[in-house]
């Protein structure tokens, strides 16, 4: 098994990431920066696997303190790269942190783990790369369309310096995974999605909704051309989409690649409309949510969903958690938070 460096480790993603690598054998160390996750998730971690995995706060976009980390903790296999600012609106209203960060913290990250022996990088990727698709399901050569907003541009540029680093950096390997929309929760309940502030996406404004946390969701648009007016989005549960990064990382480690970076989608190829969520969440968990009929939210598009054959071919991942399990395990985590 490997030594695997994940950074943004206590966020959504990478904490629920992490709890699988450790499952699998492989030793961890979780670098974060606490800028939108707390510390406790470490101990959550603990609690889940009976393991609780090394833990530096580091700030990436240091690349002072980025190098120190690295001295320190030389000769990792692998880091998985989650560490990044991830709000799609609010980058829009911060280009500069948001290319500061985003950019700086990978950069940081492959300059100074190739220079301590790291050989293998995931990096945490997004649909939004693929811009106001026309078309779908989408496969992963479909770059027709510009990103529409700082975020997605930092997502696409991250690729490209993963793809030109890996061309002159022979021995150094990559793997780029395009996520579409995350939602749900460990099945334990004791890690999950932990927005800071009002949440942006579908979910977490449901579950706090539900709670009574917040008043009532704002459907956003009921016109679009879908079966029934509201937007279509592929929801992976986010256990499947840890799962993806465990394999993409046994890829690498098992030297299986045929390229020395490659990207992936990773969705679940299904197309669910917002009124089927809230339709499913209701059902499921046998409560009325409270939401209203609004207009659309610039920049959103009608119809996004993956085509995930690639992912199923050469990682022999597919998605197996249902919308069912994603709105019940989101639900079971939001009555368990503190
Ligand atoms: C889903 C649908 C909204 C909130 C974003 C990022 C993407 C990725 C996932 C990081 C849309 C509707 C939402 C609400 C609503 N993140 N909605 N009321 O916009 O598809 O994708 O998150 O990689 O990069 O772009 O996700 O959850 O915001 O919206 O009606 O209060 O729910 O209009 O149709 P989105 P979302």
């Amino acid at each position: 098994m490997g030594r695997i460096i994940v950074t943004g480790g206590c966020g959504y993603i990478g904490s629920h990431t992490v709890t699988l690598l450790l499952d699998q054998g492989h030793e961890v160390l979780i670098i974060d920066d606490l800028s939108n996750a707390r510390q406790d998730v470490v101990h959550a971690i603990g609690k889940i696997t009976g393991i609780v995995p090394q833990f530096e706060q580091v700030d990436l976009s240091s690349s002072e303190k980025t190098k120190a980390c690295f001295i320190k903790h030389q000769n990792y296999d692998a880091i998985i790269h989650f560490a990044a600012s991830k709000a799609v609106g609010e980058s829009k209203e911060k280009p500069l942190e948001y290319y500061k960060n985003n950019l700086n913290t990978l950069i940081n990250t492959v300059q100074e783990g190739s220079a301590n022996g790291v050989k293998n990088l995931i990096f945490s990727s997004s649909a939004s790369v693929y811009g106001e698709v026309t078309k779908t399901p989408i496969e992963e050569d479909d770059l027709r369309h510009q990103p529409v907003s700082p975020y997605g541009n930092t997502k696409k540029i991250g690729e490209e310096i993963l793809s030109d680093f890996t061309f002159i950096k022979k021995d150094f390997n990559a793997i780029s995974l395009r996520y579409f929309n995350p939602i749900g929760a460990h099945p334990t309940a004791l890690i999950g999605e932990s927005p800071t502030g009002i949440p942006n996406n579908l979910l977490p404004y449901i579950t706090q909704t539900a709670s009574g946390a917040l008043p009532e969701l704002n459907v956003f648009g009921d016109d679009y051309p879908t079966k029934d007016g509201t937007a279509i989005r592929d929801y992976i549960h986010v256990m499947d989409l840890a799962e993806a990064h465990v394999k993409a990382l046994n890829r690498l480690l098992e030297f299986k690649n045929t390229r020395r970076h490659e990207v992936f989608n990773i969705g679940s190829q299904k197309g669910y409309s917002v009124m089927e969520v809230i339709h499913a969440f209701e059902k499921c968990n046998k409560l009325k949510l409270n939401y209203k009929i609004k207009s659309r939210r610039a920049g959103d598009i009608a119809v996004l969903v993956a085509s995930t054959s690639k992912a199923k071919n050469d990682l022999n991942w597919e998605a197996s958690f249902s919308l069912e399990d994603m709105v019940t395990s989101a639900w079971n985590w939001e009555k368990s938070r503190k």
